[in-house]
């Protein structure tokens, strides 16, 4: 275990605030939510004004957990609360990004802290209505979801006149497709809507018109559920933790090569080897750091040179760095990993995942893949590095939705800081005797495999059907 002192003026106490049940056995059930205080937020705010409630978020500076990290009290001050329309709230509960799984442990163990967040949303939005857009894959949280929100009608925390009082407040549970794409807010409210699930063009924003054509609110789960905290507990004590812009406990999901993944609760702000070394206690033995990224597969990757005491795990130090907090699942990678393999498997779900709506994510995310493969596979070509940053060139920030940008994350910082692993690929026609190849692609594991996907790009023989 690392000595705190190596931390410098960084260092940080773990907090148990959003995974405080974690370790009540009973707490996904209403007896144990309400044995540890659960419902008593919503049960104070009955009366309350919503103007107050939205008002204390927004001072809060609770900034979201679903990627981009805007702050939830300024995107409802967007909404239109007075108008002839419904209000929304639409919890994405998608998590599609590669390495997240945050938001699956927070609704598998506590599923109410949810439903009790978005009631007491929904009371500061004037919203009677609100959506759960859970990823398909999700059966286990799906079935803690639907026994809670039961319970929580049965015992009148859901449904018309909450606890006697005049607030209605409904939650309709949808069971995605599964499409990463439909993480993405816009494509969330077409797939919710019973349209194809790709991104809509904005303005307008969702706020102004989003489910349904109405004033609509998208929240991540893990934003969702520190609005409790923030009513309860009030700004002072949110703000205290974490750092100034970057406020709160904040859940970081850690795996790879480490010697224990998994979900730990941190304040913003902390030091992102500290969280390694004293929650997942280090690289597993005998590797040695290579590469890590710091919020799932689309932010870009970082390297043993960022691995210290000074880069912490909030948006403002994570972006110095050359990266992004994305959805802040850190993947951790060894000296024995290659980055081109990784890179391949990322751009193959990438590739898969592309919703097909525009020719430079849906073309370019296919022929990088096929580069990628090719100079894996030992047939690379010495223009082939090139090629790989004039694709992606042509693809980030021209593509309709963000998807794109973050299929050239992993491919432009690998080649940035690993350029050389490339080369020695073209150049050998394999990889250095101490990397193994670790990772397939992920289409070979989803079932979707093209029949020519790892053909050679130009091959000579056509394919026999
Ligand atoms: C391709 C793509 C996938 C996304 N997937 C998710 C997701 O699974 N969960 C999520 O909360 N946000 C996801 N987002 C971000 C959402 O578009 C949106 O910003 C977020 O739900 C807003 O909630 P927040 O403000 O509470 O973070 C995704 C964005 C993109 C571009
Ligand atoms: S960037 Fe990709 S995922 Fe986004 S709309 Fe275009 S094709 Fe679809």
């Amino acid at each position: 275990m690392a000595d705190r002192s190596d931390y410098g003026g960084k260092r940080q106490e773990p907090v148990s605030v959003l995974t405080s049940r974690w370790d009540v056995p009973d707490a996904h059930t209403l007896a144990g939510y309400e044995r540890t205080g659960g419902y008593q937020v919503l049960r104070s705010v009955l009366d309350a004004d919503p103007a107050h409630l939205r008002q204390q978020v927004k001072d809060s500076g609770l900034r979201g957990r679903g990627g981009a990290g805007f702050p939830t009290g300024v995107k409802w001050g967007f909404m239109p609360l007075d108008g002839p329309k419904p209000v929304y709230l639409v919890v994405n509960a998608d998590e599609g990004e590669p390495g997240t799984f945050k938001d699956r442990e927070l609704m598998e163990r506590d599923p109410h802290q949810l439903l009790e967040g978005m009631a007491i949303s929904g009371r500061a939005l004037k919203s009677k209505r609100g959506f759960i857009f859970l990823r398909g894959e999700y059966l286990w949280p799906g079935i803690r979801l639907e026994e809670a929100i039961a319970e929580a009608y049965d015992a009148g925390y859901l449904g018309a006149g909450i606890m006697g009082s005049d607030l209605d407040f409904d939650i309709t549970l949808h069971y995605a497709a599964g499409a990463y794409i439909c993480g993405e807010e816009t494509a969330l409210l077409n797939a919710l809507e019973g349209r194809r699930g790709q991104p809509r063009l904005r303005p307008p924003f969702p706020a102004i018109a989003g489910a349904y054509a109405a004033p609509t609110a998208v929240n991540n789960v893990e934003t969702i559920m520190n609005v409790p905290w923030i009513i309860e507990r009030g700004v002072d004590w949110y703000r205290s933790i974490g750092t100034e812009k970057s406020p709160g406990p904040k859940v970081f999901c850690v795996s790879g090569e480490v010697q224990r993944p998994g979900n730990y609760e941190w304040p913003m702000g902390t030091p992102a080897k500290q969280i390694v070394e004293e929650s997942c206690l280090g690289m597993l033995p005998e590797r040695e750091l290579k590469f890590w990224v710091p919020g799932g597969s689309s932010t870009p990757l970082l390297t043993a040179e960022h691995y210290h005491d000074n880069i912490t795990m909030d948006f403002e130090s994570i972006q110095a760095a050359g990266s992004l907090m994305g959805t802040t699942a850190m993947m951790m990678y060894s000296h024995r990993t290659s980055v081109v393999d990784a890179a391949l498997n990322w751009t193959r779900f990438y590739e898969h995942e592309s919703c097909g709506k525009c020719t430079p994510c849906r073309e370019g995310t296919f022929w990088l893949g096929q580069i990628l493969q090719r100079i894996l596979d030992g047939d690379g070509r010495p223009e082939d590095i090139d090629i790989l940053t004039d694709v992606t060139a042509g693809i980030f920030q021209r593509a309709f939705c963000a998807l794109a940008d973050g299929a050239c994350s992993p491919i432009d910082s690998s080649l940035k800081y690993f350029r050389d692993e490339y080369e020695y690929l073209v150049e050998h026609g394999r990889l250095p005797d101490h990397i193994e190849r670790h990772a397939g692609p992920v289409t070979q594991n989803s079932g979707h495999l093209r029949p020519n996907h790892r053909a050679p790009l130009y091959d000579p023989e056509p394919a026999k059907v």
